[in-house]
Parts: C-alpha cells; structure tokens; sequence
C-alpha cells in the first residue's frame, strides 16, 4: 500500500471548502448574509452608546431636556430597526449555513462510505473492529461542527473585532492606545490559561469515562460476574478508577481556582485602570461621554471577540487533523475492478502451489504450498484443527485476500483474470456464525438475490426448512431481527443463510459448518436444507461432524497451513495418519 501523501492543513480546508462549494447556491448567500449581520451586530454597541453618552453631554451643554429626550426616542427606535433586520437576516443565514453545512456532510459521508466499502478485506483485516468506525464518525462530528458552528463563529468575530476596533479608535485613539496595551495582554492570558483549564476538565471527563467503562464491562458482563463471585473485585476495581478520577479532578481545580484569581484581579484590574485614564480624559474634557459610552461598549465587543479566537483556531487545528485522517481514507485504492466481468463458472475450483500469508500478520505463513482440485459438482471436505487455514482457503477463493505465490483457479482460468463481481455473485458462502443484518427475515433472505420475488423467497426458505418456523412467528416474513439475529436461535439463523444461498442459486458453494453443537431435531432440519442447497452444486465443506466428512466426494486434511492428507474417508482412515487420529480423537 503506498504511503498517503502528508497533507497541509491549507489544503484540507480546501477540500472541505469544495464540498461546500458543491451548495454554493445556498452557502454562497448565507456567507453574505453573515457578513452583512456581523456589522449590523456593531449597531448595537454604537446606539447604545449614543443612548447612553449624548444625553450627559447634552445637559452638561444645558440643552433642553425635552429635546434630549425626544432625540433618545428616536435613537432607541433606529436601533430596534437595525435590530429588526438583523434578526430577519439572521433567521434565514442561520438555516442558508445549517442546510449546506449538512448537506456538504452527507455528500462527504456518502462518498465515503461508498469507498469504504469497496476497500479490499485486507484493509478491514488490519483494523481493529469497532475502531475503524468510531474514528470516521468522530472525525465526521468534528467537521460537521466546524462547518456549522465555527466558521460562521470565525467571520463573525473577524468582522466584530475589525469594525469594534475601527469604532474605538475613532472614538478615542489615546485611549485606545492604552488599552491596546494593556487589555488584550491579559485576554489572551487568559483564553490561553483557560485552555489549559479546559485541558485538565477534559482529563477529567476522559477518566470518568474510564470509570464509566468498569460499570458497562460489568453490566455487559453480569453474569460471569456472579458466577465467578466477582463483585468485590469489580467494585474495587470501579472504585480505584474513581480514585483516579478524583486525582485529576483535584489537580484541576488548583488550576481553576488560579485562573478565577487571576480574572478577577489581572482582568478587572486593567480595566480598572483603563476607566480610570478614561475619567481622567473626561475630566479634563480630552474625551465627549458620548465617545467615552462608545469606547466602553465597544471594548467590551472586541473583548469578547478576542477572546475567542484560541477557542476558534483550536477547533481548526482540530479539524484539520480530522479532515486529514478523512482524506487518507479517501486515498487508500479500493479493491481491484478489472476482469473478465461476463465469466460463467463452470464449477471447477482449484489451488496451485497458493501460499499466503495476512498482511496484519507478515510473519506467519498461513497457507503453505496448498495445491488440489475440485470437479464441477462434486463435494470436497475440509477437515483439520483449527487454526489449520481452512477458513483462509475460503477467504482466497472469494478473493477477499490474493494468494502471495501459486494461484487459485476457476475452471483453468486464474482468478487475477476474472472479475470479482464475477466471482462473487456465482459464489455463495454459509458462514459458521451467522450475522443476521438490522432488518426483517424477508430482506435478509433477500439479500442472496436483491429483487427476488416474494414466491421466490418463501420457495428458498422452504427449500432451506424454514418456512415452517418463520410462519409461525406473529409477523411472518416481517418479523425483524435484531442487527445481531438475537431473537432466533443458532439453527433457525443457520437455516436463513442457506435460505440467502439457494436464493443465490451459486455454482459454487462455501460451508463453514457451525462448530458449535445444535439440538438433534435443529440439526436434522439444517442438514436436510444442506442436502437440497448443495445438490449440483460444486461444494467445499469446513466440516467438523463426521457425517459431513463420510458424505464428500473427496476430503482434503489440513494442518499448519498444509495439505497433509487427502482421498475418500475409506482411503484416509486406512492410511492411519491425521485424519485417522482426527477421527479417532472425535474432532470430525
Ligand atoms: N485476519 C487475520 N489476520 C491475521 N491472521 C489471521 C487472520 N485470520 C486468521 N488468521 C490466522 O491464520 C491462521 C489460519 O486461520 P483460519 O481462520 O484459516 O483457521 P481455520 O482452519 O479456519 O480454524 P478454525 O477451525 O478454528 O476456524 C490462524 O493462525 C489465524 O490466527
Ligand atoms: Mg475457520
């Protein structure tokens, strides 16, 4: 796999800025609009200081309070004008921004889930499960609050801090000055402090959540709990986590305390002194109360603005790592497309001198020279302990992994030169533990054949010996199984997946016979359905029973990756070797 390309957060941006591009219809104008609302939202600030300054100004200057009056009549109603549409126009940006963020999104969720599941089965061999999904979505979660939140948040405040600072310097550059030195000194001590506060608070959540997983493990594991008489363990175990969790939660609240002292003498101590310098310019008229209403105002705006950018530039950074991860993913080449497409199998499937190896794991040889054949039709059993490589034949015959040497052929033609759709689709494979998907057991049968029929799918499910037992449930065909299947038992799940594999109606049929034991009459009715799937068929069988074995054409005898032995059951057994000793010791 080629290593992906580093990639500047410029250009991620970028990336991300051309999906939302894609709703430029809709973004473009909301961007705009927000523009537009961010210096709106700088009227406030300056009629309120025209409300609150000019009256002082206008008694000192002994002008009739009737006029003054009548004159804050008026200012206070341009304000709520202003505010008016600013509400208007911020009614219909905030649903422009929501609508193109989110369907920016889905657009990108889309394109990757559609990549993701075309990646090869290496990839997903290599990822630990679980893990691989967690990270997309929470790098979706942070995009998607970026795009939603942040950005809007980013030119808004740029804007605010702008035109604030615009406004102040106008009002009183002298006094701007003053607090050009001093205020944002410590506003940006603080957001940086606060980071640091926010740090150990986070710290702090991640070790509750640590706790939190003691009592999920237990919950999840309750009865190994009891039956193992594990509870003092467990709450001793729940309780040292909540120690740890007290340990940090401890450190940070120094921390906290340090930085509440600090704002209120650093913070409202500079501004102290700014008022004061103010009162002094007031005094010796070097300053209007009309400016000086202004210039309070509009600090406090640009205070606030200032102090969010760590916040802001946080989040971008963050986001930049996500989209990065995100475009990796993108990056990785999906599994191969090319290949005869049109390939009818004939049934014959063969290895030749196939070796192989997991790409997770490069230092074990899974597979070691395996060479046999299979005849069109007939039925082959894979026998041998487990860990042998049986499951891994059947991963090389659906392509899911590609041998390292040797080759693996369908009916003389290598595999590399057929499709893998081709392949598939005329492949059917009955797994030893079968997952049923989130949905009704009409769709999960229909999953062998999309579109298939309801006559079709109830002849497959009665072929299978299933209809029976899904007729008698209250809701038939429609009854839903959990994502995991939970609400049937390992024998009626076993008969919908031959019930999906005779719907498929393959040519060649893989059966991973299920290790664990069913009850003699559930048995029965899944080997008569496997009787009827495999009929015509070419069959390779991972048999673990004995009658399975007794009844294949040809059994093939692996171990530590080896074919060690192969032949009849008769011939076998009177070669007194491995399949003996398997037989013998019951592990077929
Ligand atoms: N995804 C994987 N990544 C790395 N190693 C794997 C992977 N899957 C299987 N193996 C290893 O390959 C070897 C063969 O595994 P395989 O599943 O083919 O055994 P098996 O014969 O089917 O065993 P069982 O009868 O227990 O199902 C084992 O040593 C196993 O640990
Ligand atoms: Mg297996």
């Amino acid at each position: 796999m080629p290593e992906p390309k580093p990639k500047t957060s410029i250009s991620s941006h970028r990336w991300i800025l051309g999906y939302l591009m894609r709703e430029k219809a809709v973004f473009l104008p909301s961007l705009a609009a927000l523009f537009f609302t961010a210096m709106l939202s700088l009227a406030f600030p300056y009629f309120l200081g025209k409300l609150v300054g000019s009256p002082s100004d206008a008694l000192k200057h002994r002008i009739d309070p009737q006029i003054v009056l009548a004159r804050s009549n008026e200012v206070v109603l341009q304000l709520v004008a202003v505010l008016g549409l600013q509400a208007f126009v911020a009614f219909f940006r905030v649903q422009g921004f929501i609508r193109s963020g989110e369907s920016a999104l889905n657009h990108l969720r889309r394109d990757l889930f559609a990549h993701l599941v075309r990646l090869p089965m290496s990839y997903f061999q290599e990822q630990r499960s679980g893990a691989l999904s967690n990270r997309v979505s929470a790098d979706l979660g942070v995009v998607r609050e970026t795009l939603l939140t942040t950005v809007p948040q980013a030119v808004r405040q740029s804007v605010i801090l702008v035109g604030g600072l615009i406004f102040i310097f106008i009002a009183s550059w002298k006094l701007s000055l003053i607090m050009l030195g001093s205020v944002p000194v410590v506003v940006l001590a603080i957001a940086f402090f606060g980071r640091k506060v926010r740090g150990f608070s986070k710290a702090a959540q991640d070790s509750l959540a640590e706790a939190g997983t003691v009592i999920e493990e237990t919950v999840q594991g309750i009865a190994d709990v009891k039956a193992f008489t594990n509870e003092r363990f467990e709450a001793a175990r729940y309780s040292r986590s909540l120690d740890a969790f007290f340990d940090v939660t401890r450190r940070g609240a120094k921390n906290r305390a340090a930085f509440l002292a600090f704002i209120i003498f650093a913070l409202f101590g500079t501004i102290s002194f700014v008022a004061w310098y103010g009162a002094r310019m007031l005094a010796t008229e070097q300053i209007t109360w009309e400016n000086f209403a202004y210039f309070i105002l509009f600090s406090i705006f640009v205070g606030a603005s200032l102090g969010s950018f760590p916040e802001i530039i946080s989040q971008f950074q963050q986001t930049a790592g996500a989209t990065e991860r995100l475009r990796e993913l993108l990056d990785i080449p999906p599994e191969r497309a090319d290949g005869d497409s049109s390939a009818t199998l004939g049934g014959a499937v063969a290895f030749e001198n196939v070796s192989f190896r997991y790409p997770s794991r490069p230092e074990a040889l899974v597979l070691e020279d395996v060479s046999f054949q299979v005849e069109p039709g007939s039925r082959v059993a894979l026998v041998g302990p487990s860990g042998a490589g049986k499951s891994t034949t059947f991963s090389l015959i659906l392509g899911f992994n590609d041998p390292e040497a040797g080759r693996v052929l369908f009916d003389g033609r290598c595999a590399s030169s057929l499709a893998l759709q081709a392949i598939r689709s005329q492949t059917a494979i009955v797994p030893q533990e079968v997952l049923l998907f989130g949905g009704s057991i009409r769709e999960n049968i229909e999953y062998g054949k999309p579109g298939a029929s309801h006559a079709e799918i109830e002849a497959a499910a009665a072929q299978a010996n299933a209809h029976e037992f899904i007729a008698s449930l209250p809701e038939g065909y429609d009854t839903v199984v959990g994502p995991r299947g939970t609400k049937l038992s390992g024998g009626q799940r076993q008969r919908i997946a031959i019930a999906r594999a005779i719907l498929a109606d393959p040519r060649v049929l893989l059966l991973d016979e299920a290790t664990s034991a069913l009850d003699s009459e559930s048995e029965r009715l899944v080997n008569e359905a496997l009787e009827r799937l495999m009929r015509g068929r070419t069959s390779l069988v991972i048999a673990h029973r004995l009658s399975t074995v007794r009844h294949a054409d040809h059994i093939l005898v692996f171990n530590h990756g080896r074919v060690v032995e192969s032949g009849t059951h008769e011939e076998l057994i009177a070669r007194d070797g491995t399949y003996r000793l398997l037989v013998e010791t019951q592990l077929v």
